[in-house]
């Protein structure tokens, strides 16, 4: 637990702010967005770092790496280390920044928000989630609201920083990241992750919340975000992960059957289930962005709606850009 006070101040805004990031990425990001916050006197900032009682390794052995499917998509996360935090301490705004693991929340973010404190922390609160991660969050983001409704938790907004390669392309450059550390983009491709400009960029939002805060806008039911161009949702991509939500939740009920993570009964059928993954990346997801390309005017309509269904509460529009870019 770290707890930075930005200043003496009679009446601070206190400001929660969660962090798990393998690699940095998110941290980096967090970092950009707390900075207005931490300069102002009249904020003050808690951060909680999680910590699985266990670590997750990085870079990801493979089968370490297919072995956490099941339990994510199931969301059932192995404990973490205590928090610092008792659940009766009182914020006038929570930042949630979460990566996306298997279509689904990541698994010390879900730890955390089925923690009895989060339960007691949030109930009632503005949130504000703040996601990293390579480019498919729509269905992790479903799970993520439903798991801040069940705490009573109210979504004030909602910022998605997603990787700028071309789907295809990090398809290959991400788990080459994730398994062996190599973030260098290779045969053309460009390198894993977000870009240094999209993390420097996320320092707008910091400066918006701290105005926001300033005029007590966090107690309204309006975003504090809006203008700031901070979610564009791909709709495209929803037909993709719903059938890969569904493929991860069967198939990881079958693997949580014969054994515990980790365990070697499970490594056959990951195998197997890696091989039916990859047939499905190259064939169902394909089939699906084409299948929507040629029936679009069919689907217009539908997908119009999937798209404005996600980009709330922020929304993708860029007018207030020009005041907090810099
Ligand atoms: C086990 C695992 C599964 C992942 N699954 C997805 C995914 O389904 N969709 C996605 O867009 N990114 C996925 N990612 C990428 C992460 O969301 C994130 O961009 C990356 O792990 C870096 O996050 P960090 O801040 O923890 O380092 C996955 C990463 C890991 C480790």
């Amino acid at each position: 637990m770290t707890s930075i006070s930005s200043g003496a101040s009679s009446l601070p805004k206190r400001v929660l702010i969660i962090r798990f990031s393998q690699t940095g990425q998110l941290d980096a990001v967090s970092d950009q967005i707390l900075e207005p916050l931490l300069a102002d006197p009249a904020i003050h900032v808690h951060v909680e770092t999680l910590r699985p009682a266990q670590p997750f390794p990085f870079p990801w052995p493979f089968l370490d790496f297919l072995d956490a499917f099941p339990e994510t998509a199931h969301m059932r996360p192995p404990p973490l280390a205590p928090l610092s935090l008792t659940g009766d301490e009182d914020f006038d705004l929570v930042i949630l920044p979460y990566q996306v693991w298997y279509l689904a929340p990541s698994q010390p973010i879900t730890a955390f928000l089925q923690h009895p404190v989060a339960a007691r922390l949030l109930k009632g609160k503005p949130v504000v989630t703040v996601i990293g991660c390579r480019n498919m969050w729509l269905k992790a983001h479903e799970k993520l609201t439903s798991m801040l409704d069940s705490v009573g938790a109210r979504l004030l907004d909602n910022v998605v920083l997603t990787d700028p390669g071309p789907t295809f392309a990090t398809f290959i450059t991400t788990p080459t990241w994730l398994l062996f550390g190599r973030k260098r983009g290779f045969w053309g491709m460009p390198d894993a992750g977000l870009d240094p400009a999209q993390i420097a960029g996320a320092r707008r939002f910091g400066r918006a919340l701290r105005d926001g805060l300033h005029s007590d806008a966090e107690r309204g039911t309006q975003p504090l975000l809006a203008g700031l161009g901070a979610v564009v949702a791909e709709p495209r991509l929803y037909f993709g992960e719903k059938v890969g939500t569904r493929s991860f939740f069967l198939w990881g009920k079958l693997i949580m059957a014969v054994g515990r993570p980790g365990s070697a009964q499970r490594k056959p059928l990951l195998v197997t289930y890696v091989l039916f993954l990859a047939t499905l990346i190259v064939t169902v997801l394909p089939i699906s962005l084409g299948l929507q390309a040629l029936l679009r005017p069919l689907f217009r309509g539908r997908l119009t709606k999937i798209k404005a269904r996600f980009e709330l509460p922020s929304g993708s529009a860029n007018d207030r850009r020009h005041r907090y870019d810099s």
